[in-house]
């Protein structure tokens, strides 16, 4: 396949060591400049015409790229069906609403002109005038991009930073779609999905901004040398948050189909006997240490594993703490991120997180709260208008599965003697940003 490889001066990143790559320990953004030194200049022109717009978006489909924002959807997919609209946006996601996820954080903090290549790079390959960067109004970041797109070639497609408020929800697409027609960043019911009608009605691209990195090097070095780490089905590599008991917990990046025990050696590994590991955050699943070092980091490993990839967070639990008891905090807090407009979501999220308060406290009440938890769990998924109700379900139904003994002990009146004591983080009530507008 032609790309536009000799259109750069910079050498493609050998390995799996991609997006971060020479950026990560310098601990600050990498201007412009020193940006086009490193990469050379995102190949738009290249791409401009009817042809060149073709030959990308068919470089993206043959990368197997998918996204990074939590789903896994595939990044050609998506391009083609918003590039069959008139006059298309392109939004970039940077919000990174998962409290466990720091990803996207570190992306921008390093490399913010690689995110806005793919950006760019992206308008281009679906012919859209107009892009916009999302990110969380709290986040200090916003100046580090702010700068970034202030030092962006004229000419170029225009670039608009937006900073949304800093809810779980709110950065779901539907949300960030009628945060910036409306000001209102609560989520909107579906079809439409934003790829037929989003932004002022138009046709919208919304993407993760790790998903637009991988995009900007694909652009440049094509879909074989993405393919070259990865598997098939899972291919390049990932940004992953590596986080709780390990010693050196932070973003690194890793080819996909990495054994976990290596990825967690990473991060040098548990620095306390681990019981536990939470995949995706928040809205992800727990798989109990045995079977997680067992598989490999990819969305099929996973799959099978019972797990998903999710914003590919790890976050390891250690033995001394009590995963009901976690599970019921987080549970807690996903429950009062609810936009509160639908039933199953407003009414259902708290009673979950109450039945696994009930659980943690043990006893007769306990055995009661088991029985209508699992009812709950199985009628609420799918009839939220976004999915955050479904994320809830799937960390509640997967702590069951994974602290089953822990579970058998509470219902027989013999809670964990840890049960008081949080591991965990939670975002302080700062970081919840108030209310949606
Ligand atoms: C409750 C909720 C919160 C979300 N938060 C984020 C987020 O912070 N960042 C993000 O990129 N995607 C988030 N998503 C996923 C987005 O809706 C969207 O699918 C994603 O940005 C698409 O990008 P991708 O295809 O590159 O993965 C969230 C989804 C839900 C249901
Ligand atoms: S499912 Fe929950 S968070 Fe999503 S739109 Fe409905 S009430 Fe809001």
């Amino acid at each position: 396949m032609t790309t536009a490889r000799h259109h750069r001066t910079g050498l493609p990143p050998a390995g799996s060591r991609r997006l971060l790559e020479g950026w990560l320990e310098s601990r600050r953004a990498a201007g412009f400049a020193e940006h086009q030194a490193r990469y050379g200049p995102a190949p738009v022109e290249f791409y401009a015409d009817r042809n060149g717009r073709a030959r990308l978006l068919a470089a993206v489909d043959a990368s197997g790229l998918r996204g990074r924002g939590g789903a896994g959807f595939p990044t050609g997919r998506k391009l083609r069906a918003v590039a069959k609209g008139r006059r298309p946006v392109v939004v970039a996601n940077g919000c990174e609403g998962e409290p466990v996820s720091s990803k996207d954080h570190a992306l921008l903090t390093v490399a913010p002109h690689l995110v806005l290549d793919g950006a760019v790079l992206a308008a281009t390959a679906i012919d859209a005038t107009e892009v916009i960067l999302c990110v969380h109004r709290d986040d200090p970041i916003a100046g580090t991009v702010a700068a970034a797109v202030a030092e962006r070639p004229s000419g170029e497609i225009p670039i608009r930073l937006v900073q949304v408020p800093g809810r779980y929800v709110a950065s779901e697409e539907s949300a960030l779609v009628n945060f910036l027609d409306n000001g209102d960043a609560r989520p909107t019911a579906k079809p439409p999905r934003p790829f037929e009608r989003g932004v002022n009605g138009r046709p919208t691209l919304i993407d993760n901004v790790e998903t637009l990195a991988h995009l900007a090097l694909i652009a440049r070095y094509g879909s074989e040398w993405f393919r070259g780490c990865g598997t098939a089905e899972s291919p390049g590599s990932t940004l992953v948050t590596l986080g709780g008991r390990v010693a050196r917990p932070g973003v690194y990046e890793v080819a996909l189909g990495t054994p976990v025990a290596e990825v967690l050696d990473r991060a040098g590994g548990p620095d306390e006997p681990p019981q536990a590991v939470l995949f995706g955050g928040y809205g992800g699943t727990w798989l109990p240490v045995q079977s997680a070092v067992r598989t490999r980091l990819s969305h099929e490993d996973l799959r099978d594993a019972g797990a998903t990839l999710g914003v590919a967070s790890l976050t390891v639990l250690p033995a001394r703490a009590c995963g009901l008891a976690e599970t019921a905090r987080v549970l807690r807090y996903l429950a009062g991120e609810s936009a509160r407009q639908c039933g199953p979501c407003m009414f259902g999220l708290p009673a979950i997180a109450d039945d696994f308060t009930a659980l943690v406290l043990g006893g007769r009440a306990a055995q009661q709260a088991e029985q209508r938890l699992r009812y709950r769990l199985s009628i609420i998924p799918g009839r939220g208008a976004c999915a955050h109700p479904d994320g809830a379900v799937r960390l509640a139904a997967s702590a069951l599965r994974c602290f089953g003994t822990d579970l058998r002990a509470h219902l027989a009146g013999r809670p964990c003697a840890w049960a008081a004591q949080p591991a965990l983080p939670l975002p302080g009530w700062d970081r919840r940003g108030g209310d949606w507008a």
